[in-house]
């Protein structure tokens, strides 16, 4: 059986959690291959509601096994937190959850330089979730990070904490001014956590070779979305890792001709945490109508997202990079109740026609959308689970955004809640 991947196609909280939750019902492993604690995925079912930051959306469903690959930061406290959570409710994560050896690990001093440096840039501040992703990231790169597996041995652990620490507390004080962190006590803090997650830690990339080779169907969880990622999003206003589709293989050590499927969950209008260019940005009143009817404030931080129509010119960009295989578009009732829904198709550009995503910053910011408008809906479309049960207008702009992305439409999500959902949505496209 193959490798499905979902892919937030905008940036980020499209609604990943829901639909993996959702998929989870047909699949064998669900695993995470990047980011950390960054990542809010909502999960909702009859009258509760979950936000898991790293433990995959599939813990929910007692048969799936879960995975926490290499490519995922592990912030140990958040994790602990997460499993105590899960277990509370009554799901069992003894032989279902597994975390790779080889996953870093997020450190205090992580979040303490990413927030020095977020206070230094000032204006030019990203806006990052302060879960100290981007620090961490950049130590497994410049290969001083500590890894899970530096864990085991007590006194390998000490080494490399006391050299990084060092280091860190130089910068901290150097050029930030900011406080002192002790190797002693971090290093007992990390040897607690250890006993307790030890359990859970092996080779994750053999187990899911072991597993895909038995014909287990595993499902690909991405956090954040396509347009945060290092290389192909808003850089520098993006965050440290790849929630494109290469970032699966990598992140997970599963081979790209085992992906048969990817889904690229696009909300029905576009929202952003954090700073950055965002072209169909709403700055007034409808953009607050947005930000209220659809509940957009951040599941991991609580901030406001900023809200926006829908940008088929980012979501070609992004389907381009990702190949996206079919869509999943959540949030469609929250549109409902807007008189004209507009969709952004291309962009001028000082005086020009493009239909070109700008990979820099500078251009992106200065783009003029240029909109295709739609009438919209007044019905409540709230749990509809039959695309012939939509009204016409809303069926219109699916077809729309499936024509412009040349991409079918499987998944329609009506609701927050597992059952609020449009399955087998089209086959071909939407029209
Ligand atoms: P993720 O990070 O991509 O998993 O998305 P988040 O969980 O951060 O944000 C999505 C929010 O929208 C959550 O509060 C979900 O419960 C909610 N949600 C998901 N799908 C729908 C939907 O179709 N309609 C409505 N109204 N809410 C939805
Ligand atoms: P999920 O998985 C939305 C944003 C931050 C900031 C930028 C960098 O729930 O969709 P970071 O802390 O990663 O260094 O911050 O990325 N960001 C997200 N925005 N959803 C997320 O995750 C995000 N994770 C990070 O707001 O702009
Ligand atoms: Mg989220």
């Amino acid at each position: 059986m193959p490798v499905t991947v979902v892919i937030g196609s905008q940036w980020g909280d499209e609604g990943k959690g829901k639909i993996v939750d959702l998929l989870s019902r047909e699949i064998d492993v669900v695993a995470r291959y990047q980011g950390g604690a960054n990542a809010g995925h909502t999960i909702m079912w009859g009258d509760k509601t979950f936000v898991l930051h790293l433990v995959p959306s599939g813990i929910f469903h007692d048969g799936v096994k879960c995975v926490i690959g290499n490519g995922v930061v592990i912030d140990p406290g958040a994790l602990l937190d997460e499993i105590g959570m899960i277990k509370r409710l009554g799901y069992d994560v003894d032989d279902r959850l597994f975390i790779s050896h080889n996953a870093h690990l997020i450190m205090p001093y992580h979040k303490k330089v990413e927030e020095a440096r977020e206070r230094a840039r000032d204006a030019g501040a990203i806006g990052t979730t302060g879960r100290g992703i981007g620090p961490a990231y950049v130590d497994k790169f410049a290969r001083t990070g500590i890894r899970v597996v530096d864990l085991l041995d007590r006194d390998v652990l000490r080494k490399k904490l006391k050299v990084a620490i060092e280091e860190k507390n130089a910068i901290l004080k150097g050029v930030y001014g900011a406080d002192q962190l002790n190797v002693d006590a971090i290093t007992e803090e990390y040897v607690e956590f250890d006993k307790l997650i030890d359990p859970f830690v092996t080779d994750t990339s053999q187990y899911l070779g072991q597993l895909l080779k038995g014909g287990a169907h595993v499902l690909a969880e991405g956090a954040q979305g396509s347009l945060l990622d290092v290389d192909f999003g808003t850089y520098p206003f993006v965050t440290s890792s790849h929630p494109t589709v290469g970032g699966c293989c990598t992140g997970l050590g599963i081979p790209p001709t085992e992906i048969k499927r990817v889904i690229g969950i696009v909300k029905a209008y576009s929202t952003r945490v954090g700073n950055g260019p965002f072209p169909t940005e709403l700055d007034g009143e409808t953009g607050e109508e947005l930000r209220s009817k659809g509940g957009e404030f951040g599941a991991t931080t609580g901030r406001p997202r900023r809200c926006g129509w829908l940008d088929l010119v980012a979501l070609r960009y992004t389907s381009m990079i990702n190949g996206f295989t079919d869509l999943a578009i959540t949030k469609l009732d929250v549109l409902t109740g807007t008189p004209q829904i507009k969709a952004c198709t291309s962009y001028d550009v000082a005086g020009k026609r493009t239909e070109r995503f700008p990979s820099e910053v500078q251009t992106l910011e200065k783009v003029e959308p240029i909109y295709e408008s739609f009438e919209g809906w007044g019905e409540d479309i709230t749990g509809v689970t039959s695309f012939d049960d939509l009204p016409d207008c809303a069926r219109t702009y699916l077809s729309a955004v499936s024509d412009y992305l040349d991409v079918p439409i499987s998944t329609i999500s009506t609701g927050p809640k597992r059952n609020q959902t449009i399955l087998n949505a089209a086959p071909a496209t939407v029209g």
